[in-house]
């Protein structure tokens, strides 16, 4: 089964081509091209929506002929277009999603919505062998910080999710802190390399019984470490403010460090906090399946410490751990399809009234009580 991807939540537009293997549901990819807006936004620190969803529609036609072309396919052999319709920028989403509509229709071929943050989760099947179920999830990107239980059969169950700034949102505004180029990520991690994490050490945010994120706290305190907290009145009225360290270039590797080493803690610590309470729950009614599996997607997890501390948890928890390689972290299409293709072959498809939503269904109505859904 061959199955186009298209995405166009964010800032990059891309399609991919792949084939799902119907008997053993691997997926291989085979194009995958991604047209990066980085150029357009990083003038203005930060991704500009009206810029790009101009951009998705200059580019999304060349982009897909691409993607075809370098699969040797065709619009007339492929079995379906999977499109992201949800979460991300509406006016970037709507681009893809009409896309994706007027080729299902000109072409009666099946159309089938997908949402982003779980498409993150099954890049780790691309080329790979499929994740046992159910898996406990942690997708942590540019937009998102979100635990997820995946459930055979598709269901799908948000466990915890930050309550502000995404993990990836606060790696960009810390390293913007720093001095360091947009998207910051990347750039802080190299940066971390040559510093000391114990240098400062940051109190850890307690949300959601320890299932949920909280990263702005981390992002003030690194503020006030770069240019000094502000002043505080004492007992008799006398202002009072420490000056902060000079930012001498050791100073700051050892403050990219430190708050390198308190996110991917924090992220840690909640995949582990989820699976204990799966354990807890299945002792507590004995129905639930056990988990079978650690899966990690999302830009965030192109980091290399964040990398290591998972495979670590996984040994001590005694559960395999699943990781797509860097470049299926980050926003890409080969995603898109292979959760498309995924629930294409569950005979699952939409119909030409599939509308683009900037939240995610898992996330819609969810008031800090797990929400149940089914993929996407
Ligand atoms: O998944 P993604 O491409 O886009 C969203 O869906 O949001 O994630 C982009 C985010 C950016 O915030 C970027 O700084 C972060 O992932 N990122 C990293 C690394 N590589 C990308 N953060 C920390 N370490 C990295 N190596
Ligand atoms: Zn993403």
């Amino acid at each position: 089964m061959l199955v186009l991807g298209i995405e166009t939540s964010c800032d990059e537009t891309a399609a991919s081509v792949v084939e799902r293997c119907p008997s053993s549901g691997m997926i291989r990819e085979l194009s995958s091209v991604v047209a990066s807006q980085e150029s357009i936004h990083a003038p203005w620190g930060g991704v500009v929506p009206e810029a790009a969803s101009r951009a998705h529609a200059e580019r999304w036609l060349g982009v897909v002929r691409l993607a075809l072309s370098r699969a040797g396919a065709t619009l007339d052999s492929i079995d379906g277009i999977a499109v992201a319709t949800q979460p991300g920028l509406i006016g970037s989403l709507l681009v893809g999603v009409s896309a994706a509509k007027g080729l299902a229709w000109a072409l009666g071929k099946p159309l089938i919505g997908v949402d982003h943050v779980v498409a993150h989760l099954v890049a780790a099947e691309i080329g790979a062998e499929p994740t046992p179920l159910p898996a406990i999830g942690l997708v942590a990107s540019g937009g998102h910080s979100s635990l997820l239980r995946l459930g055979a059969g598709g269901s799908i169950r948000l466990v915890g999710h930050t309550v502000d700034d995404a993990a990836g949102e606060a790696f960009d505004k810390a390293a913007a802190i720093l001095g360091l180029p947009h998207p910051g990520g990347p750039h802080l991690e190299e940066l971390a390399e040559r510093g000391d994490p114990r240098a400062l050490t940051f109190s850890v945010p307690h949300v959601q019984d320890g299932l949920g994120y909280s990263f702005s706290g981390y992002k003030t305190a690194l503020l006030y470490a770069v240019r000094g907290a502000p002043a505080r009145r004492d007992a008799r009225g006398v202002a009072e403010s420490a000056p902060p360290e000079p930012l001498t270039e050791q100073r700051r590797a050892d403050l990219a460090a430190s708050f390198q080493h308190a996110v991917v803690h924090a992220l840690v610590r909640g995949i582990r906090k989820a699976v204990e309470r799966e354990r807890e729950d299945l002792g507590a009614a004995g129905a639930v399946e056990p988990t079978r599996a650690i899966v990690i997607g999302g830009g965030v997890c192109a980091n290399r410490l964040l990398r290591e501390r998972v495979e670590s948890l996984g040994a001590h928890l005694g559960l395999p751990v699943r990781m797509p390689p860097p470049r299926y972290c980050t926003d890409n299409a080969a995603m898109i399809a292979a959760a498309g293709a995924h629930r294409l072959a569950r005979g699952e498809r939409d119909d030409l009234s599939l509308s683009a939503h900037s939240v995610s269904a898992l996330v819609r109505g969810h008031r800090g009580r797990p929400l149940q859904g089914s993929h996407p």
